[in-house]
Protein backbone atom coordinates (compact mmCIF):
# COMPACT_ATOMS: atom_id res chain seq x y z
CA UNK A 1 0.00 0.00 0.00
CA UNK A 2 1.62 3.24 -1.36
CA UNK A 3 0.89 6.09 0.92
CA UNK A 4 1.70 10.44 0.27
CA UNK A 5 2.22 11.65 3.91
CA UNK A 6 1.33 15.44 4.25
CA UNK A 7 2.28 17.14 7.56
CA UNK A 8 5.27 15.62 9.25
CA UNK A 9 5.26 17.13 12.31
CA UNK A 10 4.73 15.04 15.55
CA UNK A 11 2.18 12.77 14.18
CA UNK A 12 3.75 12.54 10.80
CA UNK A 13 6.89 11.55 12.38
CA UNK A 14 5.51 9.02 14.64
CA UNK A 15 3.97 7.88 11.57
CA UNK A 16 6.71 6.85 9.62
CA UNK A 17 8.21 5.41 13.08
CA UNK A 18 5.29 3.34 13.97
CA UNK A 19 5.14 1.85 10.40
CA UNK A 20 8.89 0.81 10.70
CA UNK A 21 8.43 -0.51 14.24
CA UNK A 22 5.35 -2.45 12.89
CA UNK A 23 6.43 -3.64 9.74
CA UNK A 24 6.55 -7.59 10.65
CA UNK A 25 3.05 -7.39 12.66
CA UNK A 26 0.98 -5.59 9.91
CA UNK A 27 2.98 -8.32 6.98
CA UNK A 28 2.14 -11.36 9.54
CA UNK A 29 -1.07 -10.12 10.52
CA UNK A 30 -2.71 -8.18 7.59
CA UNK A 31 -0.53 -9.08 4.77
CA UNK A 32 -0.43 -4.83 4.36
CA UNK A 33 3.16 -3.33 3.22
CA UNK A 34 2.54 0.35 3.82
CA UNK A 35 5.23 2.13 1.51
CA UNK A 36 5.99 5.73 1.87
CA UNK A 37 6.12 7.41 -1.48
CA UNK A 38 5.97 11.22 -0.70
CA UNK A 39 6.26 13.28 2.22
CA UNK A 40 5.54 16.67 2.23
CA UNK A 41 5.90 19.67 4.83
CA UNK A 42 5.42 23.18 4.80
CA UNK A 43 8.87 23.57 3.38
CA UNK A 44 9.19 21.22 0.41
CA UNK A 45 8.65 17.27 -0.82
CA UNK A 46 10.31 14.14 -0.75
CA UNK A 47 9.46 11.35 -3.17
CA UNK A 48 10.63 8.16 -4.18
CA UNK A 49 8.14 5.63 -6.25
CA UNK A 50 10.42 2.56 -4.24
CA UNK A 51 9.78 4.15 -0.96
CA UNK A 52 11.66 6.56 1.33
CA UNK A 53 13.45 5.53 4.93
CA UNK A 54 11.68 6.36 7.80
CA UNK A 55 14.66 7.17 9.53
CA UNK A 56 16.41 9.04 7.18
CA UNK A 57 13.41 11.34 6.68
CA UNK A 58 13.18 11.91 10.78
CA UNK A 59 17.07 12.74 10.53
CA UNK A 60 16.72 15.18 7.64
CA UNK A 61 13.86 16.81 9.15
CA UNK A 62 15.42 17.31 12.19
CA UNK A 63 18.99 18.60 10.53
CA UNK A 64 17.50 20.87 8.09
CA UNK A 65 13.97 21.76 9.30
CA UNK A 66 12.12 20.23 6.00
CA UNK A 67 12.11 16.50 3.89
CA UNK A 68 12.75 18.64 0.93
CA UNK A 69 16.66 18.47 2.18
CA UNK A 70 16.44 14.63 1.81
CA UNK A 71 19.61 13.77 -0.43
CA UNK A 72 18.66 12.31 -4.13
CA UNK A 73 14.83 12.62 -3.50
CA UNK A 74 14.10 15.75 -2.45
CA UNK A 75 12.39 18.60 -3.73
CA UNK A 76 11.99 22.68 -2.30
CA UNK A 77 9.10 23.85 -4.41
CA UNK A 78 6.90 21.20 -5.37
CA UNK A 79 3.08 22.09 -6.33
CA UNK A 80 1.31 19.57 -3.29
CA UNK A 81 -2.14 19.23 -5.83
CA UNK A 82 -0.27 18.73 -8.70
CA UNK A 83 1.91 16.33 -7.18
CA UNK A 84 -1.33 14.61 -5.35
CA UNK A 85 -3.07 14.53 -8.65
CA UNK A 86 0.34 12.67 -10.36
CA UNK A 87 1.33 10.63 -7.38
CA UNK A 88 0.68 6.57 -7.80
CA UNK A 89 0.08 6.42 -4.29
CA UNK A 90 -3.18 4.49 -2.97
CA UNK A 91 -3.70 6.56 0.10
CA UNK A 92 -2.82 10.33 1.03
CA UNK A 93 -2.45 10.89 4.33
CA UNK A 94 -3.22 14.06 5.57
CA UNK A 95 -1.57 15.61 8.99
CA UNK A 96 -0.99 19.11 9.13
CA UNK A 97 -2.31 21.57 11.67
CA UNK A 98 -6.02 22.36 12.06
CA UNK A 99 -6.24 26.02 11.82
CA UNK A 100 -9.16 27.38 13.51
CA UNK A 101 -12.06 27.39 9.90
CA UNK A 102 -9.02 28.68 7.53
CA UNK A 103 -9.06 24.96 5.87
CA UNK A 104 -8.80 25.43 2.25
CA UNK A 105 -5.54 24.41 1.53
CA UNK A 106 -6.47 20.80 3.47
CA UNK A 107 -9.46 20.63 1.94
CA UNK A 108 -7.85 21.36 -1.93
CA UNK A 109 -5.42 18.53 -0.69
CA UNK A 110 -8.37 16.17 0.19
CA UNK A 111 -10.46 16.62 -2.86
CA UNK A 112 -7.33 16.36 -5.53
CA UNK A 113 -6.55 12.51 -3.75
CA UNK A 114 -10.37 11.92 -4.17
CA UNK A 115 -10.13 12.95 -8.06
CA UNK A 116 -7.21 10.71 -8.51
CA UNK A 117 -8.40 7.84 -6.89
CA UNK A 118 -6.68 7.89 -3.55
CA UNK A 119 -8.47 7.01 -0.52
CA UNK A 120 -7.89 9.35 2.91
CA UNK A 121 -6.74 9.62 6.05
CA UNK A 122 -7.20 12.90 8.01
CA UNK A 123 -5.74 13.83 11.05
CA UNK A 124 -6.92 16.81 10.71
CA UNK A 125 -10.24 18.31 11.89
CA UNK A 126 -10.70 21.62 9.93
CA UNK A 127 -11.96 20.30 6.51
CA UNK A 128 -14.31 17.79 8.19
CA UNK A 129 -15.58 21.01 10.28
CA UNK A 130 -16.34 22.90 7.78
CA UNK A 131 -17.34 20.51 4.40
CA UNK A 132 -17.78 16.81 5.98
CA UNK A 133 -21.02 16.11 4.41
CA UNK A 134 -19.45 17.39 0.79
CA UNK A 135 -16.14 15.34 1.17
CA UNK A 136 -17.94 12.02 2.11
CA UNK A 137 -20.06 12.91 -1.06
CA UNK A 138 -16.76 12.96 -2.86
CA UNK A 139 -15.50 9.87 -1.47
CA UNK A 140 -18.69 7.71 -2.63
CA UNK A 141 -18.14 9.07 -5.90
CA UNK A 142 -14.95 8.39 -6.66
CA UNK A 143 -15.27 5.14 -4.66
CA UNK A 144 -12.56 5.85 -2.59
CA UNK A 145 -13.02 5.48 1.22
CA UNK A 146 -12.32 8.89 3.85
CA UNK A 147 -11.12 7.67 6.89
CA UNK A 148 -10.93 9.82 10.40
CA UNK A 149 -10.24 7.68 13.42
CA UNK A 150 -7.52 10.27 14.93
CA UNK A 151 -9.38 13.34 14.81
CA UNK A 152 -11.44 12.29 17.91
CA UNK A 153 -10.03 10.98 21.16
CA UNK A 154 -6.54 10.74 19.56
CA UNK A 155 -5.59 6.95 19.56
CA UNK A 156 -8.53 5.93 22.17
CA UNK A 157 -10.76 4.42 19.36
CA UNK A 158 -13.81 6.85 20.69
CA UNK A 159 -15.78 6.65 17.02
CA UNK A 160 -15.18 3.00 16.54
CA UNK A 161 -17.04 2.86 20.00
CA UNK A 162 -19.42 4.92 19.15
CA UNK A 163 -20.25 3.82 15.27
CA UNK A 164 -19.95 -0.35 16.83
CA UNK A 165 -22.91 0.99 19.15
CA UNK A 166 -24.92 2.51 17.37
CA UNK A 167 -24.89 -0.76 14.90
CA UNK A 168 -28.59 -2.52 15.61
CA UNK A 169 -29.45 -0.14 18.14
CA UNK A 170 -30.78 3.47 19.08
CA UNK A 171 -28.43 5.89 20.43
CA UNK A 172 -30.14 8.10 22.62
CA UNK A 173 -27.35 10.14 23.99
CA UNK A 174 -23.84 11.21 23.63
CA UNK A 175 -22.11 12.70 26.63
CA UNK A 176 -18.26 13.19 26.57
CA UNK A 177 -15.18 15.10 27.65
CA UNK A 178 -13.20 15.28 24.26
CA UNK A 179 -10.63 17.77 25.18
CA UNK A 180 -7.51 17.09 27.48
CA UNK A 181 -6.27 20.51 27.85
CA UNK A 182 -9.72 21.91 29.41
CA UNK A 183 -10.04 18.89 31.38
CA UNK A 184 -6.66 19.34 32.82
CA UNK A 185 -7.14 22.88 33.53
CA UNK A 186 -10.99 21.84 35.43
CA UNK A 187 -9.25 19.12 37.08
CA UNK A 188 -6.39 21.36 38.85
CA UNK A 189 -8.90 23.97 39.57
CA UNK A 190 -11.38 21.25 41.29
CA UNK A 191 -7.89 19.26 43.30
CA UNK A 192 -5.75 21.77 44.04
CA UNK A 193 -8.64 25.01 44.15
CA UNK A 194 -6.65 26.76 41.72
CA UNK A 195 -8.16 29.61 39.64
CA UNK A 196 -8.64 29.18 35.56
CA UNK A 197 -5.47 31.83 35.21
CA UNK A 198 -3.03 29.63 37.21
CA UNK A 199 -4.40 26.38 35.87
CA UNK A 200 -3.95 27.66 31.95
CA UNK A 201 -0.90 28.74 32.99
CA UNK A 202 0.09 25.19 34.25
CA UNK A 203 -1.33 23.52 31.34
CA UNK A 204 0.83 25.77 29.17
CA UNK A 205 4.16 25.56 31.17
CA UNK A 206 3.26 21.68 30.84
CA UNK A 207 3.16 21.43 26.88
CA UNK A 208 -0.67 20.44 27.53
CA UNK A 209 -2.08 24.02 25.92
CA UNK A 210 -0.78 25.94 23.02
CA UNK A 211 0.48 29.68 23.65
CA UNK A 212 -2.80 30.54 22.10
CA UNK A 213 -5.42 28.29 24.08
CA UNK A 214 -8.39 29.90 22.75
CA UNK A 215 -9.39 27.20 20.46
CA UNK A 216 -8.71 24.38 23.47
CA UNK A 217 -10.54 26.71 26.37
CA UNK A 218 -13.66 28.71 24.36
CA UNK A 219 -14.94 24.88 23.26
CA UNK A 220 -14.15 25.01 19.57
CA UNK A 221 -11.83 22.13 19.76
CA UNK A 222 -14.51 19.66 21.66
CA UNK A 223 -17.44 21.40 19.39
CA UNK A 224 -15.46 20.41 16.31
CA UNK A 225 -15.01 16.76 17.88
CA UNK A 226 -18.22 16.87 18.40
CA UNK A 227 -19.71 17.91 14.70
CA UNK A 228 -17.19 14.59 13.51
CA UNK A 229 -19.16 12.71 15.66
CA UNK A 230 -22.40 13.75 15.20
CA UNK A 231 -22.12 13.55 11.00
CA UNK A 232 -20.15 10.41 10.86
CA UNK A 233 -20.99 7.86 13.29
CA UNK A 234 -24.43 9.26 14.11
CA UNK A 235 -25.10 10.17 10.98
CA UNK A 236 -27.37 13.51 12.06
CA UNK A 237 -26.20 16.30 9.37
CA UNK A 238 -24.60 19.36 11.75
CA UNK A 239 -21.91 22.28 11.21
CA UNK A 240 -19.88 23.55 13.96
CA UNK A 241 -22.71 26.82 13.36
CA UNK A 242 -25.34 24.53 14.65
CA UNK A 243 -23.25 23.95 17.55
CA UNK A 244 -24.48 25.75 21.20
CA UNK A 245 -20.66 26.35 22.28
CA UNK A 246 -19.57 28.06 25.61
CA UNK A 247 -15.93 27.65 26.69
CA UNK A 248 -14.44 27.45 30.22
CA UNK A 249 -13.30 31.15 30.23
CA UNK A 250 -16.19 31.73 33.16
CA UNK A 251 -15.71 29.25 35.23
CA UNK A 252 -14.69 30.19 38.49
CA UNK A 253 -12.94 28.71 41.51
CA UNK A 254 -15.39 29.37 43.49
CA UNK A 255 -18.14 27.74 41.25
CA UNK A 256 -16.22 24.69 41.36
CA UNK A 257 -15.98 24.49 44.50
CA UNK A 258 -19.66 24.70 45.56
CA UNK A 259 -20.23 21.94 42.77
CA UNK A 260 -17.52 19.84 44.67
CA UNK A 261 -19.70 20.63 48.19
CA UNK A 262 -22.69 18.79 46.62
CA UNK A 263 -20.59 16.13 45.43
CA UNK A 264 -20.33 17.16 41.58
CA UNK A 265 -17.28 18.20 39.37
CA UNK A 266 -17.21 20.45 36.38
CA UNK A 267 -16.22 19.12 33.04
CA UNK A 268 -16.70 20.69 29.93
CA UNK A 269 -19.25 17.67 28.32
CA UNK A 270 -20.17 17.97 24.44
CA UNK A 271 -23.62 16.49 24.18
CA UNK A 272 -25.45 14.87 21.53
CA UNK A 273 -28.80 14.32 23.13
CA UNK A 274 -31.27 17.52 22.15
CA UNK A 275 -29.60 19.96 20.11
CA UNK A 276 -25.78 19.44 20.26
CA UNK A 277 -23.90 21.46 22.85
CA UNK A 278 -20.48 22.18 24.22
CA UNK A 279 -21.05 23.67 27.71
CA UNK A 280 -19.08 23.42 31.13
CA UNK A 281 -21.51 21.19 32.88
CA UNK A 282 -22.01 19.42 36.53
CA UNK A 283 -21.46 15.62 36.52
CA UNK A 284 -21.32 13.46 39.74
CA UNK A 285 -18.38 12.90 41.49
CA UNK A 286 -18.67 9.20 41.04
CA UNK A 287 -19.18 9.84 37.38
CA UNK A 288 -17.40 7.86 34.60
CA UNK A 289 -17.10 10.99 33.15
CA UNK A 290 -15.19 12.27 35.55
CA UNK A 291 -11.83 11.91 33.92
CA UNK A 292 -8.78 13.04 35.91
CA UNK A 293 -5.90 15.02 34.34
CA UNK A 294 -6.18 15.43 30.17
CA UNK A 295 -7.92 11.98 29.52
CA UNK A 296 -10.80 12.11 27.19
CA UNK A 297 -14.31 10.35 27.76
CA UNK A 298 -17.07 9.03 26.42
CA UNK A 299 -20.69 7.89 27.31
CA UNK A 300 -22.73 6.45 24.73
CA UNK A 301 -26.74 5.75 26.47
CA UNK A 302 -28.62 3.33 24.06
CA UNK A 303 -32.32 2.42 23.59
CA UNK A 304 -31.63 -0.94 25.03
CA UNK A 305 -28.35 -1.64 26.77
CA UNK A 306 -28.15 1.64 29.11
CA UNK A 307 -24.73 3.30 28.91
CA UNK A 308 -21.26 2.34 27.73
CA UNK A 309 -17.87 4.68 28.88
CA UNK A 310 -14.45 4.42 26.83
CA UNK A 311 -11.87 6.07 28.50
CA UNK A 312 -8.41 7.20 27.01
CA UNK A 313 -5.34 9.79 26.41
CA UNK A 314 -7.07 11.95 24.06
CA UNK A 315 -4.02 13.00 21.83
CA UNK A 316 -0.28 12.29 21.48
CA UNK A 317 1.93 11.93 18.12
CA UNK A 318 2.47 8.35 18.72
CA UNK A 319 -1.41 7.30 20.04
CA UNK A 320 -2.62 9.44 16.83
CA UNK A 321 -0.61 7.76 14.90
CA UNK A 322 -1.68 4.44 16.30
CA UNK A 323 -5.07 5.91 15.58
CA UNK A 324 -4.26 6.68 11.53
CA UNK A 325 -2.71 2.50 11.68
CA UNK A 326 -5.91 1.39 12.08
CA UNK A 327 -7.43 3.47 9.39
CA UNK A 328 -5.25 2.42 7.14
CA UNK A 329 -5.55 -1.56 8.31
CA UNK A 330 -9.29 -0.88 7.48
CA UNK A 331 -8.75 0.74 3.91
CA UNK A 332 -6.52 -2.05 2.71
CA UNK A 333 -9.49 -5.09 4.05
CA UNK A 334 -11.91 -3.00 2.18
CA UNK A 335 -9.54 -2.56 -1.05
CA UNK A 336 -9.56 -6.42 -1.06
CA UNK A 337 -12.61 -7.31 0.39
CA UNK A 338 -11.35 -9.29 3.23
CA UNK A 339 -12.65 -8.98 6.88
CA UNK A 340 -10.74 -6.51 9.12
N1 LIG B 1 -0.42 15.99 18.15
C1 LIG B 1 -1.52 15.41 18.62
O1 LIG B 1 -1.57 14.96 19.76
C2 LIG B 1 -2.75 15.29 17.75
C3 LIG B 1 -3.84 14.50 18.16
C4 LIG B 1 -4.95 14.36 17.32
C5 LIG B 1 -4.98 15.03 16.12
N2 LIG B 1 -3.92 15.82 15.77
C6 LIG B 1 -3.98 16.54 14.52
O2 LIG B 1 -2.95 16.08 13.66
C7 LIG B 1 -2.51 17.15 12.84
C8 LIG B 1 -1.00 17.24 12.93
O3 LIG B 1 -0.64 17.51 14.28
P1 LIG B 1 0.88 17.62 14.74
O4 LIG B 1 0.86 17.64 16.22
O5 LIG B 1 1.69 16.62 14.01
O6 LIG B 1 1.24 19.10 14.18
P2 LIG B 1 2.68 19.70 13.96
O7 LIG B 1 3.69 19.03 14.81
O8 LIG B 1 2.51 21.18 14.04
O9 LIG B 1 3.03 19.30 12.44
C9 LIG B 1 2.33 19.80 11.36
C10 LIG B 1 3.06 19.47 10.09
O10 LIG B 1 2.29 19.97 9.00
C11 LIG B 1 3.19 20.65 8.10
N3 LIG B 1 2.48 21.66 7.35
C12 LIG B 1 1.93 22.80 7.76
N4 LIG B 1 1.35 23.45 6.74
C13 LIG B 1 1.58 22.71 5.64
C14 LIG B 1 1.25 22.84 4.28
N5 LIG B 1 0.57 23.89 3.82
N6 LIG B 1 1.64 21.87 3.43
C15 LIG B 1 2.33 20.80 3.85
N7 LIG B 1 2.66 20.61 5.14
C16 LIG B 1 2.29 21.55 6.02
C17 LIG B 1 4.25 21.24 8.99
O11 LIG B 1 5.39 21.53 8.20
P3 LIG B 1 6.73 22.14 8.85
O12 LIG B 1 7.28 21.01 9.69
O13 LIG B 1 7.57 22.41 7.66
O14 LIG B 1 6.33 23.33 9.63
C18 LIG B 1 4.45 20.10 9.98
O15 LIG B 1 5.35 19.16 9.45
C19 LIG B 1 -3.25 18.40 13.32
O16 LIG B 1 -4.34 18.66 12.50
C20 LIG B 1 -3.72 18.02 14.70
O17 LIG B 1 -4.89 18.70 15.09
C21 LIG B 1 -2.80 15.95 16.54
Amino acid sequence: MKLLLVGFGFVGQALAGLLDAQRAALYSDHALSPTLVGVIDARGAAIDPRGLDSAALIEVKRAHGTVGALAGHGFRDLDPLALIGESDADVLVEATPTVGTAAAPALARLKAAFRSGKHVVCVNKGPLAVAFPALLELARHNRVALRYSGTVGGGTPVLALARECARGNRVTAVRAVLNGTTNFILWRMERLGEDFDAALAQAIALGYAERDPSADVDGIDTATKLVILANGVLGRPCAIGDVAIEGIRGVTRERVAEARERGQVIKLIAELSGSPSVAPREVAADSPLNVPANLNALSVTLATGGEITLIGRGAGGPETATAIVRDLIDIWHTMHGSPA
